[in-house]
């Protein structure tokens, strides 16, 4: 059994266990056990939010907190479902679009409660968090049921969704569980003439993409506000120009902003480059996002990666649960780890070759520019599924503009 009551296990142990990394890459049992051992601690967690922001919040909020890297160490606590792969929608970019894996099926209602049993059966204690997507969750019949069976368990769900067919009824419903909902925005929905590019980034029509716009006050309506509710913005070529315009619209909102680099679990190459920016045009949107901020007083933000103010959540403490049962690392990872339909799957998915060696890395170990970053503890190396599928597990996240802000360097640290 694991051992749980390690409860402040220090990070120095992490760290000296990271320094033996070269001779673990094959990920041999004793260092699974090792990292998994200092999977169950406590997490610390501190509010940094500016004063501003703090104005907008309306609840307490540790579970937002997961993207800004101070829940630490690891362990098996967030997992992410996917219920349904239909969708309205076919956003360029979108992991479920490339792959050509929406609108084949969806999850049952009792398979997506065995995902939890399965969890629970592994660690000894239930998830903390559960992400909810698809597809488009909204269209998966079971959904309040299985937000009520989460909340019962102490199970905080977060849903994440294009908002087409979000009712007030419905609204006010999730308003008064506090269920986080993250939808999608790329422009400044108060400039028509952006409403076009709006369409593009949902390969869709105008007429749909005003549809999901007015979607957003719907959810205002009911009160939900930042740090409860928040807007995706999937930052592709095509929508990069208006982002600081998009970010002043959901800071006047009291809206959160979850910007997020396109990932990829296949090879980046030209088809990637074809629909996402370069790392230097993200760092010019940076630059412009925090001349927005200082309009507003705000100081400036963290740069982490991949959402650009947040670091990745899940890279060693979630699994994703697709809709045809396969189990993966995350959802832009490839590779299946094992199947519900497998004895202990858990166990197999977690303990992986796949999982170990993202335990195992650190900053001894991982490429530029990463290694040489004073924010690795925070950010550690972007996402990991878009460089695992760049060939090198342990590389650095060469997509990270932070090269080309500032004095053009990481801060070594
Ligand atoms: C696949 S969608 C499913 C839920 C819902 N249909 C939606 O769009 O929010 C879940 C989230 O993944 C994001 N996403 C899609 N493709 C992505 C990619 N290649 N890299 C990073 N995030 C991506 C979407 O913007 C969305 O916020
Ligand atoms: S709405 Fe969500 S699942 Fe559907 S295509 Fe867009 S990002 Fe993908
Ligand atoms: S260099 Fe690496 S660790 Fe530093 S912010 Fe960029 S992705 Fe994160």
């Amino acid at each position: 059994m694991l051992m749980r009551q390690h409860k402040h296990t220090p990070f120095s142990s992490l760290r000296r266990a990271c320094r033996t990394a070269p001779a673990i890459r094959d990920c041999h049992r004793p260092v699974a056990a090792l990292t998994l051992e200092l999977a169950h601690v406590h997490f610390i967690w501190r509010c940094t939010v500016s004063k501003h922001e703090a104005s907008t919040q309306t609840v307490f909020d540790p579970i937002g907190q997961r993207y800004e890297g101070l829940a630490r160490p690891s362990g098996l606590r967030y997992g992410i479902i996917e219920v349904t792969t239909r969708c309205q929608l076919a956003c360029p970019g979108c992991y479920m679009v490339r792959r050509g894996a929406l609108n084949h099926g969806s999850l049952s209602f009792d398979q997506a409660v065995g995902v939890l049993d399965r969890c629970c059966e592994y660690t000894g204690r239930e998830l903390e968090t559960m992400d909810i997507l698809g597809g488009e969750p909204l269209l998966w019949p079971p959904l309040k049921e299985y937000i009520v069976e989460l909340l019962n368990r102490g199970i905080k769900p977060w849903l994440f969704t294009n908002m087409l067919t979000i009712t007030p009824s419905l609204a006010r419903w999730l308003f008064e569980r506090k269920v986080h909902i993250t939808g999608k925005l790329n422009v400044d929905p108060s400039d028509p003439a952006q409403l076009s590019v709006q369409a593009a980034m949902i390969g869709r029509n105008e007429r749909v993409a005003r549809r999901m716009a007015a979607a957003i006050s719907v959810w205002l309506g009911v009160g939900y506000r930042n740090p409860l509710f928040r807007l995706q913005n999937l930052v592709r070529q095509a929508n990069i120009g208006f982002v600081p315009d998009y970010y002043r619209w959901c800071l006047e909102q009291g809206i959160g902003t979850d910007l997020e680099l396109m990932g990829s679990g296949e090879t980046v190459g030209a088809e990637y480059y074809a629909v996402a920016p370069t790392p230097k045009q993200v760092a010019r949107m940076i630059e412009a996002i925090h001349a927005v901020r200082r309009e507003y007083g705000l100081p400036e933000a963290e740069v982490l990666m991949p959402h650009v103010f947040g670091s990745c959540p899940f890279y060693d403490k979630g699994l994703y649960f697709a809709a045809d049962c396969s189990i993966r690392a995350c959802s832009n990872s490839t590779v299946t780890l094992a199947h519900l339909s497998d004895q202990d799957p858990i166990r197999k998915a977690y303990e992986s070759p796949l999982i170990c060696r993202r335990l195992s890395l650190c900053r001894e170990v991982v490429g530029e520019p990463c290694r040489s970053c004073d924010r690795w503890e925070r950010c550690r190396g972007g996402c990991r599924a878009t460089v695992e599928g760049m060939g090198d597990p342990y590389g650095g996240y060469t997509l990270c503009p932070l090269p080309y802000l500032g004095n053009g360097k990481p801060k070594v640290g």
